[in-house]
């Protein structure tokens, strides 16, 4: 077979690294791709947003099936537009990702199919917004309706803060379109999991469970982030837990697109607030998570080429994934600067060090090559990704590898994976309810 993925990040980095390890694959294209990908794929130098370059190129290229990474290229229909054409994709359509595109979609659907959520109102004016943030009170959260590279997620701690971010979204100055709605919702506590599923409208197949790092700095402080590292399995998702995550959240949730004639096809990424024995979900993303994928795929046993097919086909009823008992742990190592603007450029050393560490990969998100030297080229530059017995031993790996590796001002939290730490002390192992 020959496949085709799209994107350059460290989450397609992943999935060229298991899709190539595929029997079923003749041959591996990544469009853009990155200098990690080039090891593994023939690297397409078309921007994933070039929809009819990439259809085109498809098409000349008979690809079997074309598997999508960022949300970008399914919220402008790449899906569909292959799909006319006879071409296998996986990736959710247009009208089905809109699920991640519109968090006022989104929120509206899980109020409507009684999927458990923060209390919210959609805005599209001032005053009515303000009135709502002097009900529920602060800390309160705004959020851009439109897609924002996980960044128009504002937790306004005081009034004013509140105010000034709708003000500035309203306006249009903070996020362009993407922030003329804004949803404005209740502030939730507890600890969050990323819960992801390859679904193919009707069935669900759960993947391991997985937890990010959003915020910049170490103890969860400073700005968010795209994710700044990611662990598999998170303990925090009990089997009680993964039940609700299951049956409330992931099941009411493609059955409601179901009916809502937006039949969900691809890997549903549902962000979850856990609470006790309560779960709540944050949003929904229409693709893997990055970082979450990198730990997610070095755990995944099966060959994905099989589930990644039956998914564009439209059924995978009687599919099962096969997953390592070993944690996997990504630590991710981001420029100077990051998430705000970054230094690009500076020479990456250390990585033919790191390359030797057993169990240990290092995927490439922002990199180039110039002149010979592997070099950072945007905020997310590299995730050091590694598997151990328990948590604690992947952790201690793919530390050893960011010890290997650096460059000026690179800059990574010290502290992925504690809080998978705290909860299994004691035990020494962690919960598999996945497996
Ligand atoms: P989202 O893009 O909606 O997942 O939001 C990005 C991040 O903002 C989440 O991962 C949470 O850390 C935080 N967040 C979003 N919504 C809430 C909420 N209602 N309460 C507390 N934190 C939130
Ligand atoms: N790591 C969070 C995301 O992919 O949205």
């Amino acid at each position: 077979m020959k496949i085709l993925v799209i994107g350059s990040g460290g989450r397609e980095h992943a999935l060229v690294w298991k899709i190539a390890q595929s029997s079923l694959v003749t041959r591996l294209f990544c469009a853009p791709g990155n200098p990690g990908t080039a090891g593994l794929a023939e690297n397409i130098s078309l921007a994933v947003d070039d929809l009819e370059g990439l259809l085109d190129f498809a098409i000349r290229e008979g690809i079997d099936l074309t598997v999508v990474g960022p949300e970008l290229p399914l919220s402008l229909g790449l899906t569909d537009l292959f799909q006319e054409q006879g071409l296998m994709v996986f990736g959710a359509r247009k009208n089905a990702a809109i699920i991640e595109g519109s968090k006022a979609f989104s929120k509206d659907l899980m109020k409507k199919y009684g999927v458990p959520t923060a209390a919210y109102e959609v805005f599209t004016e001032v005053a009515p917004a303000v009135a709502f943030i002097d009900q529920l009170g602060t800390p309160i959260v705004i959020k851009a309706d439109g897609l924002a590279a996980g960044k128009g997620v504002i937790i306004a701690q005081n009034r004013d803060d509140a105010v000034t971010a709708v003000n500035d979204m309203l306006s249009g100055n903070a996020f362009g379109a993407a922030g003329s709605r804004v949803v404005i919702e209740e502030f939730l506590t507890g600890e969050e999991a990323s819960f992801l599923a390859f679904t193919d409208g009707k069935n669900l197949i759960p993947l391991a469970t997985a937890q990010d790092h959003k915020a910049i700095f170490d103890g969860d402080q400073g700005p968010n982030t795209g994710g700044m590292g990611a662990y598999s399995p998170a303990p925090v998702v009990t089997q009680l837990i993964h039940d609700k995550a299951m049956n409330d959240v992931m099941r009411r949730t493609i059955d409601g697109m179901a009916a809502e004639g937006r039949t969900y096809r691809g890997v549903l990424y549902a962000g979850l607030m856990i609470s006790g024995d309560e779960v709540r979900t944050l949003e929904f993303n229409a693709r893997f998570g990055d970082p979450e994928c990198q730990p997610l795929l070095m755990r995944l046993k099966s060959d994905i080429v099989p589930v990644l097919l039956a998914v564009a086909e439209g059924d995978i009823s009687g599919m099962q994934l096969e997953w390592h008992d070993d944690a996997a742990v990504c630590v991710v190592m981001a420029a100077a600067g990051y998430p705000g603007d970054v230094l690009k450029g500076d020479i990456i050393s250390g990585l033919g060090e790191a390359a030797k560490i057993p169990d240990l990969f290092v995927f490439h998100a922002g990199t180039a090559v110039r002149g010979g030297d592997c070099v950072s080229n945007g905020g997310r530059v590299l995730g050091v990704t590694a598997r151990g017995v328990t948590v604690q031993d992947a952790i201690s790996r793919a530390y050893e590898g960011v010890k290997e590796i650096t460059w000026q001002g690179v800059q990574y939290r010290k502290d992925i994976g504690h809080k998978a730490i705290e909860r299994v002390q004691g035990t020494g192992k962690t919960v598999n309810p996945e497996s």
